[in-house]
């Protein structure tokens, strides 16, 4: 049987865009900017997407390519045969159940408002709405939705489900996302949003420095979904015509615009409406957005349109990634044990319907997995793979870096394999240290 492929570059692009766009932009970035000093974190967080996320993606592009295989198989078949690297790769395969469990009940609670917007049922009181929705049987039932959409586009394949969706949803996604800023932007009192998000403030940055880069860091790799295998993936159904290196910069641009729009959306929202960061918003947590902007929402002539298609908007941004997580799993069935792909698609859900499910139950074990479990096993997954490449694959990842590429960019080759090699790794493992330093109650 051939294997599956894109059908045209832009797809590639669109579909990566896709998997990069999501939650982690629209509800994870607010609220990580209104924990960490607004402007000093956008600041941080930019830096770290140039100078690591963009060389992390070509690593992740460049091990897919080459091996044209899932994460496990691509590492095994590249070290020829060595166990102990496919076990790396392996990691990051169960990283996509992980992250796919935390990330099916948030998808829930995102189709939930959307379709309580339409009669603005959260209206009166967004907070003990959220409080009274986020976990329990109900939450399960939402996320078991969430997750059935999710299952149905991937049992489509790479082309038909994937490829074609994200197609749609991407386009719809950046003119909604636009036209909602122009309105936020106009709002009475926007002003003090906009400032809190785009005036840098150094002293914040020089006090709070480690704290500032661990989220930021963390942030700059969920958001590109690295240090799981998901543009390993992705990359592995591609060609050896495409320049990967302006793929990965026409990705992180992409990603990073929604990001900042998103920002430009739910900061001078928030401001406008309660004149500061004040109560649940300021508090940060996993509601703050659905509390903040619904609160905003109750407030405005046509709340109710204007919150479904916003929340119409994070619907398709979350779907675009979470396919792109299941993806991940099911290609290593496919590719590695000659399970069909609906039937492979079919037990991962089946597993993550449970493991999904415990989140759902339970608010302790949710914010431990969406927080600092998964920010420790994406720079740990990443620090993994950029080994891999700067190490193991050497010479090997400049060939293949520059197959595609144009003279221009073959001769960025050497600088990014040695920073794949050196700093970068170095960079992961600092991050990973201090993380898990705070994880013991050390602060830096
Ligand atoms: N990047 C996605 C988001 O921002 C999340 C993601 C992480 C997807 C890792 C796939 C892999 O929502």
């Amino acid at each position: 049987m051939t294997r599956e492929s894109w059908h045209t570059r832009l797809g590639f692009i669109l579909a990566a865009v896709g998997s990069a766009v999501g939650l982690g932009n629209i509800w994870r970035f607010p609220w990580m900017t209104a924990d960490n000093g607004g402007s000093a974190f956008l600041v941080v967080y930019l830096a770290i997407i140039l100078l690591v996320g963009v060389p992390g993606l070509l690593a992740e592009f460049v091990i897919g390519r080459r091996s044209q295989r899932n994460p496990a198989g691509a590492l095994y078949r590249l070290s020829s045969g060595s166990k102990s690297w496919g076990a790396v790769g392996l990691f990051g395969v169960v990283t996509g159940v992980v992250l796919l469990s935390f990330y099916s009940v948030v998808g829930g609670w995102i189709l939930r408002y959307f379709l309580a917007s339409a009669t603005g049922s959260y209206f009166g009181e967004p907070g003990a709405y959220f409080d009274a929705i986020a976990f329990g049987p109900e939450a399960v039932g939402f996320h078991v939705g969430f997750l059935a959409l999710t299952a149905l586009i991937v049992v489509g394949g790479v082309r038909d489900g994937i490829e074609k969706a994200t197609k749609v949803m991407m386009p719809a996604i950046v003119v909604l996302l636009v036209a909602l800023a122009g309105w936020a932007i106009s709002q009475p009192g926007a002003g003090a949003g906009l400032s809190f998000y785009l005036d840098f403030d150094a002293g914040y940055l020089q006090e709070n420095f480690f704290a500032v880069l661990g989220s930021a860091a963390g942030q700059a790799l969920f958001t590109l979904s690295l240090g799981v295998g998901t543009m390993i993936t992705y990359a592995s159904y591609l060609g050896d015509d495409h320049n990967l290196a302006f793929d990965g910069s026409a990705i992180a641009v992409l990603n990073t615009g929604v990001g900042v729009l998103a920002g430009l959306v739910v900061f001078p929202l928030l401001f406008a409406t309660f004149g500061e960061l004040t109560g649940p918003a300021a508090g940060g947590g996993e509601g703050a957005l659905f509390v903040g902007l619904a609160g905003a929402f109750s407030q405005v002539p046509f709340g109710r349109a204007l919150a479904m298609a916003f929340f119409g908007v994070v619907v398709l941004a979350a779907l675009s990634s979470s396919i792109s997580m299941l993806e991940i799993p099911v290609a290593y069935l496919v590719d590695e044990h000659d399970v069909e792909r609906r039937t492979a698609t079919l037990a991962l859900a089946g597993v993550v319907l449970f493991t999904g499910g415990a989140n759902a139950l339970n608010p302790g074990l949710f914010g431990f997995v969406a927080g600092t479990l998964v920010d420790l096993m994406l720079t740990a997954g990443l620090a993994g793979f950029l080994v891999f490449v700067g190490w193991v694959l050497g010479k090997d990842a400049v060939e293949e870096f520059s197959t595609g590429a144009s003279p221009g960019v073959r001769a960025l080759g050497p600088a990014w394999l040695w920073s794949v090699r050196t700093i970068l790794p170095l960079f992961l493992l600092g991050t990973l240290a201090v993380n898990l330093l705070a994880l013991a109650g050390i602060g830096l």
